[in-house]
């Protein structure tokens, strides 16, 4: 069977890892950005990329350099003429992005598929830029794509069966974990990992413990893989920051989704985590690590708290249609390491219990954001589980 061509737009930090992936499952590619430059470092990251693959066993030369050679750079848009699908990871501007696409649309065959890795825009606007916008459809890679298992595939409005199908059929192809996500703010991860870092930040602006206790029980009890202040100082403030005020505007302003001043200030402050030096924790040389109080009653009333949370919205996302249960709980395992999916979770801690914690907090704050979903309520009522 012969593999189609694959475009992939922009060199940048997706771009250059979707190529690999593509290039990996034996396709041909592709790769234009009009910036040299990037081209450059795109080449020179996969070079090392994967000759740290051969010095691991993970591949042998011989195949490093099939998949080297199957890699054109090109900074040419008319290089993409035999693709049957091109994946576009440049800038997050919608005008440029319409630019893209027409351009895109004008050089390739009536078949190819158009797609955006976009994280916050919604792919029916982007589509719309099209003469078949039936073309379009989201496809969604987490950082790094050749490690996160996780693909988001999003069709929008316009997005044909067809093209959807081919997509959803590639991606597994490709060994990835694809799931189906409607067209909607922060797609699956992005909505439903919000309270992870809203919630923390809300317990400490509380007063009820400091960053690196939340971060003790998260991890130690939770069994997360990482504390969500030191999530948030991985990702940088800056860019997490971005991302809540985003999908905040973009839900009409729901309170559920409401972003902190505490790492708003520390974004302001230039505090943005380990690539700064400084964030939620120290970073410096010398910098002594901060100690939590591991008070297991505290500890545990964290945990529950920011698990509740989180079990609320993916619920929600399931309530609202967004996506299946199974692929709610794929995306979280696959696209952010949570150690369980969040519905199963549910199951385990009991819905009445979950319902309890959420309705005790909802009548002490009074506030929406505490609101127990109604699936959550109905299914409670009827003593029904997820799975
Ligand atoms: N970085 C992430 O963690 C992440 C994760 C998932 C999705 N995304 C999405 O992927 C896209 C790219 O993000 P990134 O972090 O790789 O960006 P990046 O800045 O690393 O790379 C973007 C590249 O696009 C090139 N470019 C800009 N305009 C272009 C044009 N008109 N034609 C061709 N090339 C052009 C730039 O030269 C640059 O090399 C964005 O839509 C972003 O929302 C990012």
């Amino acid at each position: 069977m012969s593999l189609i061509q694959i475009g992939v737009l922009g060199a940048g930090t997706m771009g250059t890892g979707i190529a690999q992936v593509a290039a990996q499952s034996g396709h041909s590619v592709v790769l234009v950005d009009v910036n040299s430059e990037a081209l450059k470092k795109s080449g020179d990251s996969l070079q090392k990329v994967l000759n740290r693959l051969v010095e691991k066993g993970k591949m042998d030369e011989t195949q490093k350099e099939q998949i080297w050679d199957r890699i054109q750079f090109s900074s040419l848009y008319e290089d993409f003429k035999g693709c049957g699908l091109i994946i576009e990871a440049i800038v997050e501007k919608l005008e440029v992005k319409h630019e893209v696409f027409k351009r895109m649309e004008a050089i390739v065959s009536a078949d190819c598929i158009l797609a955006s890795n976009t994280s916050s825009l919604s792919i029916a606007s982007i589509g719309s830029a099209l003469q078949k916008p039936e073309r379009c459809v989201g496809i969604h890679f987490f950082n790094p794509a050749p490690l996160m298992p996780l693909v988001e595939v999003i069709p929008a409005v316009q997005t044909s069966a067809e093209t959807l199908k081919k997509s959803k059929d590639l991606i597994d192809s490709w060994k990835k974990k694809s799931v189906i996500v409607k067209d909607t703010p922060g797609f699956i991860v992005n909505r439903v990992a919000r309270p992870f870092y809203g919630e923390a930040l809300r317990i400490y602006e509380e007063g009820i413990a400091d960053f690196a206790t939340i971060d003790w029980a998260m991890t130690s009890i939770g069994g997360f893989r990482m504390g969500p202040f030191t999530l948030m100082d991985y990702i940088g403030n800056d860019v997490n920051y971005t991302v809540t005020e985003t999908v905040f505007e973009a839900f009409y302003y729901d309170p559920r989704f409401k972003p902190s001043f505490t790492q708003k200030r520390h974004k302001e402050a230039g505090y943005y985590g380990r690539k700064s030096g400084k964030g939620f924790f120290d970073y410096s040389e010398n910098a002594v690590p901060a100690k939590a109080n591991e008070d297991p009653k505290l500890g545990q009333e964290i945990f529950e708290r920011i698990l509740v949370m989180l079990i609320n919205e993916a619920v929600d996302a399931v309530f609202l249609n967004i996506a299946s249960r199974e692929d709610v709980d794929v995306a979280m395992t696959n696209g952010v390491n949570y150690p369980k999916g969040l519905l199963k979770w549910a199951d385990e801690m009991g819905l009445t219990v979950v319902l309890e914690k959420l309705e005790t907090l909802f009548e002490e704050y009074g506030e929406d954001r505490y609101r127990p979903n109604p699936l959550l309520k109905r299914m409670v009522k009827a003593g029904q589980t997820f799975y």
